[in-house]
C-alpha cells in the first residue's frame, strides 16, 4: 500500500500544503503573503493570522488537486521549526489535529532540513556523500551530508542570512519586499564589475559566513554616491554588483568545503538557491566534473512538499512506524554531528 503523506509548511509567510505518494509529490499549493510588502518586511503577528484564514482552504485545495480520496491519507507532517512561531503553530497544530481526527501517524519535520534534501524531490535516485549549501531567508549554513541521517554543519552565518542581506540591500534601493528575487530580475541586465561590493571572510573559519560588512558598504555607497535616493540610480548595476559580491562568497566557500572533504557533489537549495548569478555559478562548476543539485524552482523557497518528502524519507527509514525517535530525528536533526 503507497504512503499517502498530507504535508504542511507554514513557518514564514507562505502557507502551504502538499500530497505526496511515497516519494512523489502528487500537489503542491503555496500561498505567499503579499502584504507584508506595504510593511517592508514580514509582520509576524499579521503572517499567523493569514494563516489561520487559510490553512484549511490550502490543505483542501492540494487534496482536490491530487485526485486523492482524503480517507486515503495514511501519513501527515508538518513543519516543527525553525520559523516564526505564531506562524509554525497554526499549521503544526492543523495537522496534528487532522492526524489526531483520523488517527493517522504524524511527524513533526525540521524546516532546514528539509531545504536540504529538497534538491532530490522528482530524482530517481540520491548519491552520497555531498556537500550541501542551504541558503534562506533566515540561514546560511555549509553541510557535509553522509546518508539522510548523517550530516554534520561545516559553516554558518556569523550575522545575516545571505536572503536577509539581499532583501536588507533591496529596502536600501527603494526596493520592495522580499527583495532577492528583485535584485535578481535587476541584475540580468546589469554590469556585475560595475561597483567592487565587499566579499568577507572570518579569519581561521574558512566555511563561515558574514554579510552585514556588506550591507553597511551598500548604506554607504548609496550615501557617498547617491545623496538623492530617488534619482539616477543605476539600479541594474548595483544589483548585479551586489548579486556577484554575495553569490562570489556562497559559491567559493562552498567549493573550498567540496575540495577540502575531496568530494564532488554539490546540492544548494532554499529560497535563494532560486538565484540567477548562484545557479550560474554552480553549474559552471560542471566543466570541472562537479555534479551540481538545485531544487526545481518551486521548492527552492519555502513549500510542503520538501516537509512531506523528508516526512516520507524518514518513516521509510523508520520501517514505516513512528516513535520517538522518528520525532527526535526531525526535531533535533540540525543539531547532531558525525
Ligand atoms: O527559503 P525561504 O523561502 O524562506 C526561509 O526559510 O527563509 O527563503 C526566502 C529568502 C528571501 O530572503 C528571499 O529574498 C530569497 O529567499 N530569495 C531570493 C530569490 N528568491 C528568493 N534571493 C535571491 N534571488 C532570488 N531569486
Ligand atoms: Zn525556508
Amino acid at each position: 500500500m503507497p504512503v499517502i503523506t498530507l504535508a504542511i509548511e507554514s513557518s514564514c509567510d507562505e502557507t502551504s500544503a502538499s500530497i505526496l505518494q511515497n516519494e512523489n509529490v502528487k500537489s503542491t499549493i503555496i500561498s505567499s503573503q503579499y502584504f507584508h510588502k506595504e510593511y517592508g518586511g514580514i509582520v509576524p503577528e499579521l503572517a499567523s493570522r493569514a494563516h489561520i484564514e487559510n490553512i484549511s482552504i490550502i490543505a483542501n485545495n492540494a487534496i482536490q488537486k491530487s485526485g486523492i480520496n482524503i480517507k486515503d491519507i495514511n501519513l501527515v507532517a508538518a513543519a516543527k521549526g525553525p520559523g516564526l512561531i505564531g506562524s509554525l503553530l497554526v499549521g503544526y497544530n492543523f495537522a496534528k489535529g487532522f492526524a489526531i481526527n483520523n488517527n493517522l501517524p504524524f511527524i513533526g519535520i525540521d524546516h532546514i532540513e528539509s531545504h536540504l534534501f529538497s534538491c532530490f524531490i522528482g530524482k530517481k535516485e540520491v548519491h552520497f556523500p555531498f556537500i550541501a549549501l542551504v541558503v534562506s531567508g533566515g540561514h546560511t549554513i555549509i553541510f557535509l551530508v553522509k546518508s539522510y541521517s548523517e550530516y554534520k554543519i561545516l559553516g554558518n552565518t556569523n550575522d545575516d542570512a545571505a536572503g536577509e542581506a539581499f532583501d536588507k540591500a533591496a529596502k536600501m534601493l527603494g526596493l520592495q519586499y522580499p527583495g532577492g528575487p528583485i535584485i535578481d530580475e535587476l541584475a540580468q541586465t546589469g554590469n556585475k564589475n560595475f561597483h567592487q561590493f565587499p566579499k568577507s571572510n572570518i579569519k581561521g573559519r574558512p566555511y563561515d559566513f558574514s554579510f552585514s560588512g556588506i550591507k553597511t558598504s551598500m548604506r554607504y555607497f548609496l550615501k557617498e554616491n547617491y545623496p538623492d535616493i530617488k534619482n539616477n540610480l543605476p539600479l541594474n548595476d548595483i544589483a548585479a554588483s551586489f548579486q556577484e559580491a554575495v553569490t562570489g562568497v556562497l559559491a567559493q566557500k562552498t567549493l573550498q568545503a567540496a575540495i577540502d572533504n575531496n568530494i564532488k557533489r554539490i546540492a544548494v537549495s532554499g529560497g535563494v538557491s532560486a538565484n540567477t548569478g548562484l545557479r550560474n555559478k554552480f553549474n559552471e562548476l560542471q566543466k570541472k566534473g562537479y555534479e551540481i543539485y538545485f531544487p526545481e524552482k518551486i521548492y527552492s523557497t519555502d513549500n510542503a512538499a520538501m516537509i512531506g518528502y523528508n516526512a516520507f524519507i524518514k518513516y521509510r527509514t523508520n520501517n514505516f512506524k513512528i516513535n520517538e525517535d522518528t520525532i527526535q530525528d526531525s526535531a533535533y536533526a540540525r543539531f547532531r554531528y558525525i
